[in-house]
């Protein structure tokens, strides 16, 4: 009879010797689709997961742990919680400031915030379902974020948020956001799911806010399928926000533990009955948006993958900017900066034409010759249907986001792509462009 250690090591033997078959397949320019995103795994993923696995734990358990300790300190961060995707993150984030732990900083129905027209439904819509009122902004052309001036035109006394997402990987501002906030009571939150890695000055995104999100969907820096996470430096929005994640209880043991604060039954909060079990107790209107095991021991696999990712992602987009200048497109195509003061990891390469009406030709074109496009997500929110009929303000003009609404999208870059990749997709917009 096989014990656990010799079951688990068969399954490494199996890892190893089907390497080959579990890594992602390479992909060959003009005769594979090239997809705009996609995730880079292999017998590490699959080991890990086989793990967890054996463990029949199912819900989060030691990965998950493991992962929220070791994923702050990529960041330089002090806390983070593992949910079920980036538009849970965002949605426990919000949430935890709207806590009445927080008593008059807590933000409240009619309060504003800001965010961009340019941007992605899930960073706003929480916000929204609460009851506050978005004011929406304007990005700038060359690198689809907004600037501190416009945001700091946007606002005014009622404002109480700023939630803004790093756009594909280029970052905003967010440390001079970040010393406005402070000056003026305003929560931040930075919306890093398009941007793992990417740093401001010499601190990651992220760092500045009250809070960060993080996605790990297959299209993101790393993945664990479905995947996302919060981090904070801030202990007492950390405990607020677990509570949101775990059904909105008082208590804060993970599953299968019992009794972390030592006082189960020594607990008398509100009219509840002293001594009520602390497992039973809820101070919010909470979810349940945790992950599982698999998720966060394939995360762990990921994570040490992570810094050959961001390379890869900044050589091919250097890379392609670079063939499309040598292919004189640049009097076509109006190409992303980073924003100075920043450095990007990047999320997709993205591009908008000069010519307006041109876009439809130009992307059919690449799908049909194997170069996979996607567009700056939802363009200008205010256009889409979901948001036509939400109260809302703009400050300012919206013509850059109806500028990259109607004549923007992106490429690939992802680790899976290499230089022979960006070669075949520079030619072939070059031909689109024609
Ligand atoms: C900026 C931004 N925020 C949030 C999300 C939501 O992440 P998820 O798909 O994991 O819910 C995405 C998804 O791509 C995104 O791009």
């Amino acid at each position: 009879m096989k014990n656990d250690s010799e079951f688990r090591l068969q399954l490494l033997g199996i890892a190893q010797q089907n390497k080959e078959l579990l890594e992602s397949k390479k992909l060959v320019p003009g005769t594979d689709y090239l997809p705009p995103s996609g995730k880079v795994v292999g017998s590490m993923e699959f080991e890990m997961l086989m793990q967890a696995s054996v463990d029949m734990w199912l819900t989060a358990g030691r990965f998950a742990d493991q992962f929220e300790a070791e994923f702050p300190k990529v960041w330089g961060m002090k806390e983070s919680l593992l949910v079920n995707s980036g538009s849970s993150a965002n949605l426990v984030a919000f949430s935890a400031l709207t806590s009445p732990k927080l008593r008059e900083r807590a933000l409240k129905p009619g309060d504003e915030f800001i965010t961009t027209a340019c941007g992605f439904p899930t960073t706003v819509a929480p916000a929204v379902q609460f009851g506050m009122k978005p004011v929406f902004i304007d990005v700038d052309l060359e690198t689809q974020n907004a600037s501190v001036e416009s945001i700091e035109r946007a606002i005014t006394p009622k404002t109480k948020l700023i939630m803004i997402a790093h756009s594909l990987g280029n970052p905003f501002r967010s440390d001079l956001i970040a010393k406005i906030c402070k000056e003026k009571n305003i929560w931040f939150i930075e919306d890093c799911c398009d941007a793992l890695g990417a740093k401001v000055g010499d601190q990651h995104v992220g760092t500045y806010g009250d809070f960060a999100t993080c996605s790990f969907y297959p299209a993101h820096h790393i993945t664990m399928g479905e995947g996302g996470a919060v981090l904070t430096n801030n202990h007492q929005l950390y405990k607020i926000a677990m509570s949101f994640r775990d059904w909105g209880r008082d208590c804060y043991c993970p599953p299968g533990v019992s009794d972390s604060c030592g006082a189960r039954f020594d607990w008398k909060l509100g009219s509840l009955p002293k001594g009520y079990d602390h497992k039973y107790i809820y101070s919010h209107l909470g979810y349940n948006l945790k992950t599982t095991d698999f998720q966060a021991a394939i995360g762990l696999a990921q994570l040490q993958r992570l810094p050959t990712f961001i390379k890869k992602r900044q050589e091919n987009h250097e890379y392609l900017d670079q063939c499309l200048k040598n292919l004189g497109l640049e009097e076509k195509i109006i190409l992303t900066k980073a924003t100075p003061g920043t450095s990007p990891s990047w999320f997709g390469f993205y591009l908008t034409l000069r010519e307006e009406d041109k876009r439809r030709s130009v992307v059919q074109f690449l799908e049909a010759n194997k170069v996979g496009t996607r567009l700056l997500f939802a363009g200008n929110l205010i256009r889409q249907p979901a948001f036509r009929d939400v109260p809302h303000e703009v400050s300012g003009t919206l013509i850059n986001t109806d500028k990259i609404m109607s004549d923007g999208f992106w490429v690939g870059i992802w680790p899976g792509l290499d230089k022979p990749h960006m070669e075949y997709i520079a030619e072939m917009i070059k031909k689109s462009l024609v």
